[in-house]
């Protein structure tokens, strides 16, 4: 198979992981014969500096004409007190809306040997296997008008949703809970907002399309506490754009560490993009300690649905589980007899696993 593939470091730690992750899928072509093409852009704040834009017309067709996209992270406080126009976070919005990402896919499934490295109680987090489905495209951090008013003196923030959004989002929910364990549950405010009430009608109205789904409904208030007091009780969760954003940070706590979570963007039928779920990481950036699983889980996400490897993606994960079981870590994941590694090293392990 013969791919292209992108490469948006971005910034932080975003540059550091991504170097793992084009390591691992360099051997994952060598073992599965597959010839793997990868280009690098610029995005965020090191596109600021060199195009004085955080998303480059040359990095959105470069993404467009590719098979699959791979991001690192953007940010850092270089940049934090630019304008508006000119924040990293501007190029990563960006994207999600040119490429029209709009169903981000957060596998959360702890490892087994990494149960002691999350603050939770082992037997609250043992077998929690979950996906959270988060809308990408819309709501708060989208909705227009988005502005500070009376000199400042106050602002707006608009959340939005159509019809036609929440029915994409919730099939995709639908589609992923068939694959899994059949249990969906949808996230909202629907107490409060109109935006979830129209979500919960949208997603009850669903329900006859998938029979052999159950379906549940939690306000996203009590649904931040049951994952982190009986997350085994989740299957699929389904939600809009801020609310996913908060859950899925919260969720991995489960797994050890925010540098083990993979996440996937897709579009209806275009490109793909693959990014974990973690930031750019200033407080370690540079240091070349940054936990690169993330991004390398990633990678295989990308294998899995976007090329339609799964033997390949299999394989990676695979490594990295012989790889933990080895009783490796990188330094955000404690652990009190484990061999400490570096980005780089970590990665090689991997690499040599596969
Ligand atoms: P962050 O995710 O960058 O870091 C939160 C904490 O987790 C830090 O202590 C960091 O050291 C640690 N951490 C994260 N990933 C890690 C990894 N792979 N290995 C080891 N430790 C890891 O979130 P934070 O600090 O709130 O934001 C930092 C910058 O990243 C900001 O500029 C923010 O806007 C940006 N950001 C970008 C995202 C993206 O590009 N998708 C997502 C979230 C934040
Ligand atoms: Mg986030």
């Amino acid at each position: 198979m013969n791919k292209k593939i992108v490469l948006l470091p971005g910034d932080g730690i975003g540059a550091e992981v991504i170097h793992a992750a084009k390591d691992v899928l360099t051997a994952i072509s060598k073992k599965f014969n597959h010839e793997f093409d990868f280009q690098y852009c610029d995005i965020g704040g090191i596109a600021i500096d060199n195009h004085q834009n955080p998303l480059p017309d040359e990095t959105i067709e470069a993404c467009k004409s590719s098979d699959a996209v791979l991001l690192g992270a953007v940010g850092g406080p270089k940049w934090d007190n630019n304008p508006s126009h000119l924040r990293p976070e501007r190029g990563l919005l960006g994207i999600r809306k040119a490429l029209d990402l709009y169903a981000n896919l957060r596998p959360v499934k702890g490892f087994e040997k990494l149960l002691h490295a999350s603050p939770l109680r082992q037997d609250i987090i043992q077998g929690s296997d979950l996906l959270i489905v988060r809308e990408l495209t819309g709501g708060l951090y989208f909705g227009q008008p988005s502005e500070r008013r009376d000199n400042g003196n106050s602002v707006v923030d608009t959340l939005t949703y159509s019809r036609k959004e929440i029915e994409r989002i919730v099939d995709k929910a639908f589609q992923s809970a068939r694959l899994r364990k059949k249990q969906l549950t949808s996230v909202d405010k629907a107490n409060v907002l109109e935006s979830s009430k129209l979500w919960r009608e949208i997603v009850e109205e669903k329900k006859s399309d998938y029979p052999d789904v159950t379906v549940n409904h939690v306000l996203v208030d009590a649904a931040a506490m049951k994952l982190i007091t009986e997350p085994t009780s989740f299957d699929v969760i389904v939600t809009e754009n801020m609310f996913g954003d908060i859950l899925s940070d919260e969720a991995s706590v489960l797994t050890g560490s925010l540098g083990m979570l993979p996440s996937a963007s897709l579009a209806e039928d275009g490109v793909g993009l693959y990014e974990p779920a973690h930031g750019s990481a200033p407080d370690i950036a540079g240091k070349g300690i940054a936990n690169p699983i993330a991004m390398i889980l990633s990678a295989a996400l990308m294998l899995r649905y976007s090329f339609q490897l799964e033997e390949e993606a299999v394989a990676i994960e695979a490594a990295v589980e012989r790889v933990l079981n080895q009783n490796y870590h990188t330094a955000d994941l404690k652990s009190e007899d484990g061999k400490l590694v570096n980005t780089n090293e970590m990665t090689e392990l991997i690499v040599n696993e596969l």
